[in-house]
């Protein structure tokens, strides 16, 4: 018979194996460390300038960063950092290099969600992160699942519960309450509004005295931060139903979405959310904060009917949040939630196969424009990828066949590309109206 310490040896056995299975993965120190990129690849996949223009320009101002030469090559590969300054510097026909962001609005938020398991949405988050940093953008990853997959692959290790978005919910809670209670005070008829209690045992993990930016880590993609997740994390979603009950009167679906809304509005271009394959207290609140869902979909027919499943699943939690706190005041955090944008990507798809190709079809007659045109295809690169925890974007192309390496960039750029379209086109939409709801 087995019992919580089998368990519990058997997990500390395959601690050990995850211990050494990242010092394979990353540096020998155990960080993980951003490849430089090739001449090749910045003027013809990132900063798309064709190479002999981008080699004039480089010529013509010795003040540009020039990057470094590997021994006995030919070609100079340079840092993100240093791309990002030939961005902001170098013009071409006139035409600036820095990517569209709208004057004046805070950073677009996307959901990347199904409660399907494995269908590809972490691997969706992972490259999409890449590819907007890449393209010249700040992004914010928020790891909403406590397998932590996200996490992991950006090189986060040693996270602590309070430092997740569990430690964000707790936080506001104890903010919530209290400023409920300031109310209740303040108003003339004060006396007749309950005074709600917090357990000690909740006032004294110091959450409420942490600032915004105490959740926030870096990584080593300079223009990437992250609030990873933990296995420890999964408690959340006990505690959050615990919570609920202590004051019924606090959204606790808001949690993150007032918490993002202390970021400084120009911090961050894109923040993306990686969610857990479950509803619940973590995937609510990833969703109440986003301004648009992309719902990830592996191609086979019972994927197609567990993503059904998932949107049926989601209408119902959000028409209930929507009666359940209808006195929810209006503004920042209105309900009904509505998204400016809604999408279905196919993933792990493959174009020689007639199942797959039936279930695109099926897809596109039921949801229609909603289902994005480039699926992302299957790829080798991506499963070996998945091995060491990093995405096409970071595999050095010599590391594999070249024709490989580009099949798998190009599936993903695609599909970033029209990824990017949808957001720059709700990024135009986000808070109009901000200022009549405050
Ligand atoms: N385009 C792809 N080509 C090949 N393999 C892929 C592709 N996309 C995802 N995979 C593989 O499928 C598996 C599941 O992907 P992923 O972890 O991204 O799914 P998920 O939806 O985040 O899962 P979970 O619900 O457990 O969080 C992984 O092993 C991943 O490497
Ligand atoms: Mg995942």
């Amino acid at each position: 018979m087995y019992t919580h310490e089998d368990l519990a040896a058997l997990q500390a056995q395959s601690l050990r194996m995850q211990t050494w299975i990242r010092k394979q993965t990353f540096s020998p120190e155990m960080e993980k460390t951003l490849r430089r990129f090739s001449s090749w690849e910045v003027a013809e996949l990132i900063l798309k300038v064709n190479q002999s223009t981008f080699r004039g320009r480089l010529a013509a101002d010795p003040s540009l960063p020039d990057g470094e030469v590997e021994e006995e090559g030919r070609q100079r590969w340079y840092s993100l950092d240093e791309i990002n300054e030939l961005r902001r510097r170098m013009k071409v026909n006139r035409r600036s290099l820095l990517p569209y962001r709208p004057a004046g609005k805070r950073a677009i938020r996307a959901a990347i969600a199904n409660f399907k398991g494995g269908a590809g949405k972490s691997t969706v988050a992972l490259h999409f992160a890449h590819a907007a940093a890449l393209d010249g953008y700040r992004v914010l990853l928020i790891d909403f699942d406590p397998q932590a997959t996200l996490s992991h692959a950006m090189g986060m290790t040693d996270v602590d519960e309070d430092h997740t978005v569990w430690g964000i919910m707790a936080r506001d809670l104890v903010r919530e309450t209290d400023r409920m209670n300031a109310a209740s005070v303040g108003a003339e008829s004060g006396t007749a509004l309950p005074r709600r209690q917090l357990p000690a045992s909740i006032r004294d993990l110091g959450l409420s005295g942490l600032r915004a930016t105490d959740f926030i880590k870096p990584t080593s993609w300079p223009t990437i931060d992250i609030i990873p997740s933990c296995a420890n994390a999964a408690f959340v979603e006990f505690a959050s139903a615990q919570y609920r009950h202590l004051n019924p009167d606090w959204s606790f679906f808001a949690c993150v979405a007032r918490y993002l809304e202390g970021i400084p509005d120009d911090a961050y271009d894109l923040i993306l959310f990686d969610c857990p394959p479950a509803i619940g207290y973590q995937s609510m609140n990833a969703v109440f904060a986003a301004d648009m869902l992309y719902i990830p979909s592996g191609p086979g027919y019972w994927e197609y009917d567990s993503t059904t499943s998932f949107i049926g699943q989601l209408a119902e939690a959000l028409e209930d949040l929507a009666a359940g706190f209808e006195t929810f005041p209006a503004g920042k955090v209105a309900l009904p939630k509505a998204f400016l944008e809604l999408r279905f990507l196919l993933t792990r798809y493959e174009p020689g196969n007639e199942l797959h190709r039936a279930m695109r079809d099926a897809f596109r007659k039921v949801f229609g424009a909603h289902v994005t045109e480039h699926p992302i295809e299957l790829t080798r690169a991506v499963e070996q990828s998945g091995r060491f925890l990093c995405s096409v974007y970071e595999i050095d192309y010599r590391d594999m066949t070249r024709e490989t390496w580009r099949r798998a960039r190009a599936t993903f750029d695609q599909a970033y590309d029209e990824f990017r379209a949808s957001f720059c086109s709700a990024w135009d939409k986000v808070d109009a109206g901000r200022e009549d709801a405050a």
